[in-house]
């Protein structure tokens, strides 16, 4: 009987994908969309780092995971996300600590992706179960709710060929990070949930490439204050396309400089290519490129404010100040495509530091009727070559 069995323990090892990998079902996970995981999740991280090799598998299944962190000690993990990842906590039961569902601060070199499988829509999957916050979020904006992931202080994370969808808030939050790149990662939520971000970045050294955002808000938002960013061949969808900002609420400051957005797709976006930073400010945006990029049925295509005062974050009307966010070194080389609102695009800039340098290249955008305008304010640059004409810079 006792030799029987460890022929069955010999056999059991000998079928696990692989003898390093640390799947989360042998510490005590089970993928049945009730049990909590986040136990689990934790001990074959801290396991598998322990015996010097970082491979760890969520294998097929659902895993209902309530929020966990790690903290500063991972470095050189691999998390593959085989099944389902699924958020189990909900507004009523999210502790009142938990700003992620998924924390790593600190931690270096993590890569999350989706294993051997190849992705579909039943492999590689982490579901933030949101809608019970965005109803709530739809009346009260102010009402708290987590982002999924958070790289907090992190340097070198990868995520790569996963799908990441239904976060109550954000999806993929670098604060403060350094080298991040997103690679081929499908994110969806629906386009009418509130504030659900693809991926936010603050800290330096970012790359998010050939991946696919279809979401209610910021494809991709530059925070303050960030630096070297390029974002290229991916496929926008209904949002808010890819931001720079906002820099300056309540008179505070932010640098963000040296992005690149070149060859990506936009379809019917509510913005596009924007810029947008807070009247009181104190900062700069500088050297920032679109190039390259190809616009369906899309409203606000290019469009820069140092009015920034949204009704959603702030209920009066803002007042103007003599500070502001300074923008300058701006450029939209060969930008083209179809819009649907009344203009093309707007530059609306401070009175006291008026937008310098803004450089419109090879831009041709069509709209379903004749009359368009571009709307400037302060805004001092060149233009060649641009569809609907535009008139209305100062040089
Ligand atoms: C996973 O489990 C959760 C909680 O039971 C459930 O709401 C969700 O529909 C399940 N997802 C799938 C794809 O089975
Ligand atoms: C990381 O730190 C936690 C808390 O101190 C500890 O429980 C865990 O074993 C550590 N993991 C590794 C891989 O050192
Ligand atoms: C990063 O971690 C992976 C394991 O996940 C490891 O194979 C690789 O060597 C690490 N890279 C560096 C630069 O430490
Ligand atoms: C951005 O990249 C430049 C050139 O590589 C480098 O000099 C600069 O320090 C980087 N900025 C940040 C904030 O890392
Ligand atoms: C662009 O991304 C797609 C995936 O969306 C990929 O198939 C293609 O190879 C990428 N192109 C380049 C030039 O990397
Ligand atoms: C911002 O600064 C202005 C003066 O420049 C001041 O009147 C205003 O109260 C400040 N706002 C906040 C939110 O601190
Ligand atoms: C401007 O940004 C680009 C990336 O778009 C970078 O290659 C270049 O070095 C930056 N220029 C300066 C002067 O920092
Ligand atoms: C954009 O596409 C062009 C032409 O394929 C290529 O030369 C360039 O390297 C691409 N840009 C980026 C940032 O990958
Ligand atoms: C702020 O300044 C802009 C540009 O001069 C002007 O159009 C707008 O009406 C001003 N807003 C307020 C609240 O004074
Ligand atoms: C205008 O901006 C471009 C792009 O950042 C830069 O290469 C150029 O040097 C700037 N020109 C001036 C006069 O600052």
């Amino acid at each position: 009987m006792r030799w029987f069995g460890s022929i069955l323990l010999v056999l059991a090892v000998q079928l696990r994908p692989s003898d390093s990998t640390c799947s989360i079902v042998d510490f005590g996970g089970i993928g049945d969309g009730q049990h909590d995981n986040g136990p689990a999740l934790t001990a074959a991280v801290n396991a598998c780092l322990q015996r010097g090799d970082g491979h760890v598998l969520v294998p097929a299944g659902n895993f209902s995971i309530q929020p966990v962190a790690f903290d500063k000690n991972i470095t050189n993990l691999r998390l593959s996300i085989e099944g389902l990842l699924f958020n189990g906590a909900t507004p009523e039961t999210l502790p009142s600590h938990a700003k992620a569902i998924i924390t790593f601060h600190e931690s270096r070199n993590v890569t999350i992706d989706a294993g051997i499988s190849v992705r579909s829509a039943s492999t590689g999957v982490v579901d933030g179960n949101g809608a019970a916050w965005w109803t709530i979020r739809r009346k009260t904006p102010s009402f708290f709710a987590p982002v999924l992931f958070l790289f907090h202080n992190t340097v070198g994370t990868l995520v790569r060929d996963l799908w990441v969808r239904n976060s109550p808030m954000f999806h993929l939050v670098h604060e403060n990070a350094a080298n991040g790149v997103m690679d081929g990662v499908l994110i969806t939520a629906p386009a009418d949930s509130p504030n659900t971000d693809g991926i936010d970045l603050s800290g330096s050294g970012f790359i998010v490439r050939n991946s696919r955002i279809d979401n209610g808000d910021d494809g991709v938002a530059i925070k303050p204050s960030c630096a070297n960013v390029t974002i290229t061949n991916n496929t926008f969808l209904h949002g808010h396309g890819a931001s720079i900002g906002s820099i300056g609420e309540n008179n505070g400051t932010g640098h963000i400089a040296n992005v690149l957005v070149e060859n990506n797709t936009f379809i019917d976006m509510q913005n596009v290519a924007r810029i947008k930073t807070w009247q009181g400010g104190h900062g700069s945006v500088t050297n920032i490129t679109y190039r390259h990029l190809r616009v369906q049925d899309s409203d606000h295509v290019i469009f820069i404010t140092q009015y920034y005062c949204p009704s959603s974050q702030h209920s009066d009307p803002c007042k103007n100040y003599t500070d502001a966010v300074v923008i300058s070194n701006i450029i939209f080389d060969d930008v083209t495509g179809t819009f649907q609102d009344s203009s093309p695009g707007q530059l609306l800039c401070s009175d006291t530091f008026p937008c310098s340098n803004v450089t419109l290249r090879d831009v041709n955008l069509q709209g379903n009727s004749k009359h368009y305008t571009w709307d400037c304010w302060q805004v001092h640059g060149q233009a060649t070559n641009v569809t609907p004409p535009i008139t209305c810079l100062d040089t």
